[in-house]
């Protein structure tokens, strides 16, 4: 392979760095005024991939990350910065996003979560030992710990390493504030010895517990079931949850789109009149209407369905919508039947700067964007959450 020495002039998106020669290059883990040599491992007609084999020179923010799969990983993407600056690379990365796809300059200061054992989710492959995928492949890397994993995700993992893990070929661990799941697929394991998980689920089967876990934090309760989604950064999801309370006002009707287990909207229910909260995956809505039932909730409801289909179908009027789409942000049917609802507020939560601007592009025909302000919620990683708040022209 090719092998040569480059200045990183810039980090791209993904948290890459960028050296420029004939075209540009992007280059793992390699930071802003690094001098670096480097092998090429993908060459295409307009750009490079290119993987660092000696440091020339390294950057004063660079830090030495206490994990010792980084290099290998395909987790993270950040361990190399401190905190601080990757918080400064993800509130930077919105606004350039922001200004570039839809000319708006209205991004505040970021709000930032933890930088560790945040994770509360963990999906493992086995290979004797478990483990995650290595970059770009699927070969596994096998790990004792994760750094930012839940705390009692690393326990669990440590002790699934000291079993025979016979035929399982894949473990997912979801913890809540108090409990833990532990949903197994290709084999089984022997329950007696997990007396501290709450409940096990072997190829769809419930061995032990409820088959859901509960979140339970000031007086709310939140089902997390195997299937369903759920925020995996509990910090960096209630400052999410409160920036939407603080934008919604008191006594309206709210429409949750993309509700997912009605999360956002039980957490409204109490300011608001009445939520109705739409979400395409059964599991979720079957959690959601749990999750109005121990909450002892009777102003929300929902609708299980593709949002489109569903607001297409039905005259609902809302004084305010929040949405909170997956990372491809609102189709174009969401988008006229939102226009065509017409709230007097929208508060879009986004999992992806793009198709937020996109959509804002749209949306500000007749809205105004008055501020949008990112999340830290995927610490050491590139992603950044953003909630943006719209109010009628
Ligand atoms: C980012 S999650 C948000 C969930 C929820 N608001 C929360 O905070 O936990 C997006 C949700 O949208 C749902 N979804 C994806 N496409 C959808 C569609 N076309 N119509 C309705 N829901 C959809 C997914 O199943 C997922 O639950």
């Amino acid at each position: 392979m090719k092998k040569l020495e480059v200045e990183i002039i810039n980090l791209d998106h993904f948290g890459r760095g960028i050296a420029k020669k004939d075209k540009p290059i992007f280059i793992d883990n390699a930071l802003v005024g690094e001098v670096v040599e480097i092998e090429i491992t993908k060459d295409k007609k307009k750009y490079s991939e290119g993987k660092v084999i000696n440091y020339i020179k390294k950057s004063p923010l660079r830090v030495e990350s206490d994990c010792p799969y980084y290099d290998k990983c395909g987790g993270c993407d950040l361990l190399h910065l401190s905190y601080e600056e990757q918080l400064k690379y993800k509130e930077n990365k919105v606004k350039e996003i922001i200004k570039k796809f839809s000319g708006l300059e209205c991004v505040n200061k970021i709000v930032p979560s933890v930088q560790y054992n945040y994770r509360n989710k963990v999906t493992l492959h086995v290979n004797k030992k478990v483990g995650y995928y290595q970059k770009k492949s699927y070969d596994i890397i096998a790990i004792d710990n994760c750094l930012i994993a839940d705390n009692k995700i690393n326990k669990l993992i440590k002790k699934l390493n000291n079993i025979d893990l016979n035929t399982i070929n894949k473990i997912m661990i979801r913890t809540s504030n108090k409990e833990i799941m532990l949903v197994v697929e290709g084999g089984s394991v022997n329950i007696a010895l997990f007396d501290e998980v709450d409940t096990i689920i072997v190829d769809n089967k419930v061995l032990k517990g409820k088959g859901y876990i509960i979140n339970d934090v000031n007086n709310l309760k939140f089902v997390i079931s195997p299937n369903s989604f759920f925020q995996v950064n509990q910090i960096g999801m209630f400052n999410i949850y409160n920036q939407v309370l603080k934008y919604v006002d008191e006594n309206t009707n709210v429409l949750d789109l993309y509700c997912g287990t009605g999360t956002i909207g039980i957490y409204l229910a109490n300011k608001v009149n009445k939520v109705l909260g739409v979400e395409i995956n059964s599991s979720a809505i079957n959690d959601a209407l749990l999750n109005k039932k121990i909450n002892n909730l009777t102003n929300i409801d929902f609708k299980l369905g593709d949002v489109g289909t569903i607001l297409n179908n039905n005259n609902f009027k809302a004084d305010c919508i929040v949405v909170d789409p997956p990372r491809a942000g609102l189709d174009n049917v969401a988008i006229k039947n939102i226009i065509k609802i017409n709230p007097q507020k929208l508060i879009y939560v986004s999992c992806d700067p793009v198709t937020l601007a996109r959509d804002l592009n749209i949306l500000s025909n007749d809205y105004n964007v008055l501020e949008i302000t990112p999340f830290d919620m995927f610490s050491n990683t590139y992603h950044v959450e953003c909630v943006a708040l719209l109010t009628k022209k």
